[in-house]
Order: structure tokens, then C-alpha cells, then sequence
């Protein structure tokens, strides 16, 4: 759409693509023409990014990743409060970004499997490539391109980690936060575990409260809370 189109989007593709020209509008739209230069591609990128993580990891971060230049204050917090003293089998990193959630709980509990889920191909690839840089077991880790966990089979898993993202596109509202709640209580095991961080005003508790019957609040600070919900046994 010719709003989204600014003259910073062309001159971002220009210089990273090479030579752009636009259409006229039509029905409030318009066409970016470039022409591809190889010489300004992709030895110019400072992407793929390598951020260093708590815990002695590392993230590989590609262009348009959720907070590819630096930690969100957050997932740092959610972080320190990950998981409790059990012994999660499968984890799921519910829209996984560059994987940090999942990556972490991983190498907190050996022997897990985790998968990794988001809607956005580069984010499951930087979540892929952070995997393998911080040498876990190849096979242990999946990497999949859903929305949210649509598809997924019932009770299949422990551990559903989740920092929902509270706009898509140039919505904003917490609809896909409780698309992916709903859709975790699914696929959780009985006794499994949804654990998630969101600002404190987004109210998640209410949401997980009809859904689960209960939650137990793990954490909070003045921004964020973590809270956790136990799928119940029949
Ligand atoms: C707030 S970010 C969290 C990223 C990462 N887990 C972290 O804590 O740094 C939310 C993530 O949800 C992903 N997301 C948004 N809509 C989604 C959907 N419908 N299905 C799966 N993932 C989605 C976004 O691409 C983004 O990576």
C-alpha cells in the first residue's frame, strides 16, 4: 500500500538491492521496481547478527527478527524465571523469534527435545542456525513455519514457552497472544505447562484463567509478569 511505501523503504532498497523506481499509485497502491546490483549484496548486510545471550549463549539473528540487535528486556526477564525444578521432555518455544526462549530451557535440561515455532521464515531460521552455533544435539531440536501451533496433536507437550507478540502487521490487540494460549492448551500434555511473560496491563491472567481454571503468578517487576498455567488431569 502507497502509506507503507516511504521514501526510507526505497532508499533501504536501493541501497541493498540496487537501482528502484516505483509506479504510479492505483486504488491506493504502488509497484517497487528494483534492479538487482550483486555487488551490494549481501557482503553489506550486517545481517545475520550473532548476539551474545545469558547463560553463556549465543543467538544468530537475521534481518526483521524480533529484537535482532539486542535483548528485549522482556524475554530477559522471562529468562530468569524460566522453568521451575521439573523435568521438562518436550518444550515448545511458541513463537520462537531467534529461539533464546527455547534455546535456553533446552540447555537447562539435557535430553529434552524442543520445537521451535514462529510465523516468520527468518525468525525459524535464526532460531535453526542459533541451535546449531551453540552445538545442541541436532536432533533434539525441530524448527517449524505455522501460525502459532495450528496442526499441531493433542498432548504432545510438557512445556510451552511463550512471549506473545501483541501486534501483527499494523494490528495491534492481544488476539494471536490468546489464539496461542487456547491452541498450547491443546497441544499440552495432562500436567503440562504454559509459561509465559507479557506486560502487566495486558491482563494474560484473566485469559489463562478461563482456559486452565487457574494460574500461578511466578514473577513480576513495574513492567512485566510471568505467569504459568498447569493443564489439569481428566
Ligand atoms: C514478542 S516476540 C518473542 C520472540 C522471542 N520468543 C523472544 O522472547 O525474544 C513474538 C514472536 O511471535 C511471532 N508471531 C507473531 N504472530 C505469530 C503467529 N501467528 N504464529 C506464530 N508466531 C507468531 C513473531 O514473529 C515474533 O517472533
Amino acid at each position: 500500500m502507497a502509506k507503507y511505501i516511504h521514501t526510507s523503504t526505497l532508499s533501504l532498497l536501493e541501497k541493498t538491492l540496487g537501482p528502484t523506481r516505483t509506479s504510479l499509485a492505483r486504488k491506493k497502491a504502488r509497484l517497487a521496481f528494483v534492479t538487482f546490483d550483486p555487488s551490494l549484496s549481501p557482503a553489506n548486510s550486517v545481517f545475520p547478527k550473532t548476539l551474545s545471550m545469558p547463560s553463556n549463549l549465543i543467538t544468530i539473528n537475521h534481518a526483521n527478527v524480533f529484537s535482532r540487535e539486542k535483548l528485549d528486556i522482556g524475554t530477559r526477564f522471562f529468562l530468569e524465571h524460566l522453568m521451575g525444578d521439573r523435568h521438562y521432555g518436550k518444550i515448545v518455544d511458541l513463537g520462537c523469534g531467534n529461539g533464546i526462549l527455547g534455546l535456553t530451557a533446552a540447555s537447562q535440561h539435557p535430553g529434552s527435545t524442543a520445537t521451535f515455532v514462529d510465523e516468520s521464515y527468518m525468525a525459524v531460521q535464526s532460531a535453526r542456525e542459533s541451535w546449531k552455533a551453540n552445538q545442541l544435539q541436532e536432533d533434539k531440536g525441530r524448527f517449524i513455519a505455522n501460525d502459532c501451533l495450528t496442526g499441531f496433536p493433542a498432548n504432545s507437550a510438557d512445556l510451552v514457552l511463550c512471549n506473545p507478540p501483541f501486534h501483527q502487521g499494523e494490528t495491534i490487540g492481544d488476539h494471536i497472544a490468546r489464539r496461542m494460549f487456547k491452541q498450547a492448551h491443546h497441544v499440552l500434555r495432562p500436567g503440562g505447562e504454559l509459561r509465559i511473560v507479557g506486560n502487566r496491563h495486558l491482563n494474560y491472567h484473566t485469559r489463562l484463567k478461563q482456559l486452565f481454571g487457574g494460574y500461578r503468578l511466578v514473577a513480576s517487576d513495574s513492567k512485566f509478569v510471568i505467569l504459568s498455567s498447569t493443564l489439569k488431569s481428566q
